[in-house]
Formats: C-alpha cells, structure tokens, sequence
C-alpha cells in the first residue's frame, strides 16, 4: 500500500510514519515543517509544501497517487486557537478543504483523518463514546468539527471513503526513544513533567486542584502514540471492508481516566526521583474530565492499545526526553 501522510513531521505523524514502514507499505511525507521536524523521519520520500496552497498538494496527490491519504497537519492548541482564531481556520479547516478538493480531482478515495475529543466539548457523561453530542468550547474543536462535516458530505456526495479518529490525549514515544513529543512551546502535561524531571524546566505547573474530581484535579484518558498509530492502519482495513459504511468514526483512548497528581506521582515512580511542582490557578477551557468510551474501535477495527498503562506510557516517553534528538 503506498501512504501519503500529511503532517508527517510532527509529534504524532512521525509515530504514523514509523508504524507505516514497520508494516511493510510505502510511505510519502507532505509537510511545511512549521512545527515539525526533518530528523522525526527517515527512508522517506519528502515533500515540502502547504496544504492550504492547491497548486502545492495537487501535483503531490497526482504524481505520487497514494492508495490511502492520512492527515495530521493541524494546529493543535487549545488556548493558541482562542486568541488566534484565523490560524486554526486557515490552517486546518481550509487545508482540509484543499486537501479534499484535490483527492476528488485526482480520484483518491481513501481517507484516514485525525480528530480530536475537544469536538465534545464540556463532558455530559463520565466516558464519552461517539453518541456523545458534539459542542466544541474552543476554535481548535470547532475547527476539527467542521472537517469532519466536511469529510462526511464527500463521502456521501463524491465517493470518498474516511475514516475520522478522536483521539484522547496522546503520549509517550516510540520505544525506540528516536523520535518523540518536541512542541515548542511545549503545554502538555507528560513532556513537562518529564523536562522538569531531566532538569529542562525548573519544575512543573499544575493548573488547579479545586475541579469537580475525585481529587480535584482534572482527569484524562492517556493513550499511547503507536497504540493511535496502529489505530490508523485498522481504520484503512475497515475502508477496504464492504460491510462498513463511507464515512466512520471512533474514538480512540484506553478508557480510563488518570488526574493531573496521579500522573506526576506516576512519572516519579518511573524517574526516580521527586519531580518539584508548583499549584496555580485553572486553566481556561479545561473540562474537568475527559474519558473515552473506545468499545467501537474495538468491536469494529479490532483494536487493543498495546501499551494502556500509565507508567508504560511514561517509561517511553522518558527513553526520549533523556536523550531529546531534536
Ligand atoms: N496540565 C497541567 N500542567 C501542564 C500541562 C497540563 O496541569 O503543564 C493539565 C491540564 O490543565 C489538563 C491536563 O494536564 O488538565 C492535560 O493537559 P494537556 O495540555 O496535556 O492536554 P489537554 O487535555 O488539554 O489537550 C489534549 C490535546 C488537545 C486535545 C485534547 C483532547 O492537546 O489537542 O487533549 O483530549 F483536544
């Protein structure tokens, strides 16, 4: 199979990357390396471009014609998309729309596209499955729904195949420790933990304990990055699969909820060593409590997390942040 990954460069599109070229397939990378980077990927054919330019994708999707097209160049900040909007419009909704437009030009009818659980907005129910109703509280949410709606009307109108994946919170590395989270800046919770603990950070900061938890800290459902990745390939088997409709959807996560203490005291197991934090206010558009309901994927793609531990998780993700390549 020959795949064309868009956003292959960055955090979670290299780990797909990584997991194509295991399984064998042929794989292509479409990034501008706004916030990736080159050394994430190796023994690959490279085009630099930006998506939201057709006349930069076009001649990619129809020189190279991918059996299958999987998309990870979004912007993905919560707080960055509340003060600047436009970027995550442009960016991922319009990118998207480019992106669409030119696999129906070209006839590519295979879609694999990464979304978010930040389409659900304010959790109504403790594990949110796909039922849940959809009511983004934040422009990067909104901007990943209006992909989704768009996917779903090619694929009633026009012949296209997606899959979309919800992801929870992705974490950890390759085990390899050769490739791994590098946001700059970084604001997720496990890397600043670890670069608190390697000495990268003077010490980590923790957005509020007064959250309608059971220890009032704000609680997530961490899955591994190659447990995501091999999400994907599943997902390209359901597309080829007659008896599944155009257009599906599942949410992808371990099903568990970990807070905010609980994965700090479990990087410290892991470390071995105290990790210095410091108590601060909430963090604006933080819902207390994100946990997947992921029985789908399951059921359907027969997926199974490889790596649904926490301190599994953690111990990857510290391979890398000890030996950060880039
Ligand atoms: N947190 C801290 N200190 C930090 C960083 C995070 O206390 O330095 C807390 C946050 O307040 C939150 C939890 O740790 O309660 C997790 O925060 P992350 O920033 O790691 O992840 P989010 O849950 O905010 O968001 C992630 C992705 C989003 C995606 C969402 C879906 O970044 O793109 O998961 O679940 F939408």
């Amino acid at each position: 199979m020959k795949a064309l990954v868009i956003g292959g460069a960055g955090y979670i599109g290299s780990h797909m990357v990584k997991t194509l070229q295991r399984a064998g397939h042929e794989v292509a990378v479409f990034d501008n390396f706004s916030t990736g980077h080159r050394e994430a990927i190796e023994d690959v054919k490279i085009y630099e471009g930006d998506l939201q330019a057709a006349a930069e994708i076009d001649p990619v999707l129809s020189g190279y014609r991918p059996d299958l097209v999987l998309h990870f160049a979004a912007r993905s900040l919560v707080a960055e998309s509340m003060v600047d909007p436009a970027l995550y419009h442009a960016n991922n909704t319009c990118g998207v729309m480019t992106l669409l437009d030119g696999m129906r030009r070209h006839k590519l009818d295979r879609l694999v596209f990464s979304s978010t659980a930040a389409v659900y907005g304010f959790p109504q129910q403790r594990r949110i499955d796909e039922s849940h109703p959809t009511a983004p509280i934040n422009t990067y949410g909104w901007s990943k729904l209006f992909c989704e709606s768009m996917i779903s009307d090619y694929c009633r109108a026009y012949g296209l195949r997606a899959a979309v994946l919800r992801y929870f919170n992705a974490s950890g590395a390759d085990p390899s420790g050769t490739i791994g989270e590098a946001h700059e800046p970084e604001t997720h919770l496990i890397p600043n933990v670890l670069r608190a603990a390697v000495g990268r950070a003077d010490k980590v900061t923790v957005f509020g304990k007064d959250h309608d938890t059971r220890d009032g800290y704000c609680v997530r459902d961490y899955i591994h990055v190659n447990d995501l990745a091999d999400a994907h390939l599943l997902a390209y088997d359901a597309l080829n699969r007659a008896d599944q409709p155009d257009f599906q959807l599942y949410n992808l996560g371990n099903g568990q909820g970990f807070s905010v203490i609980e994965v700090l005291r479990a990087a410290e197991a892991v470390v071995g060593r105290t990790i210095p934090m410091e108590l601060a206010d909430r963090r604006a558009g933080d819902p207390p409590v994100l946990v997947a309901g992921a029985g789908k994927a399951r059921s359907i793609l027969g997926w199974t997390p490889k790596i649904p531990e926490l301190h599994r998780i953690i111990a990857t993700a510290w391979r890398w942040h000890q030996e950060q390549r880039y």
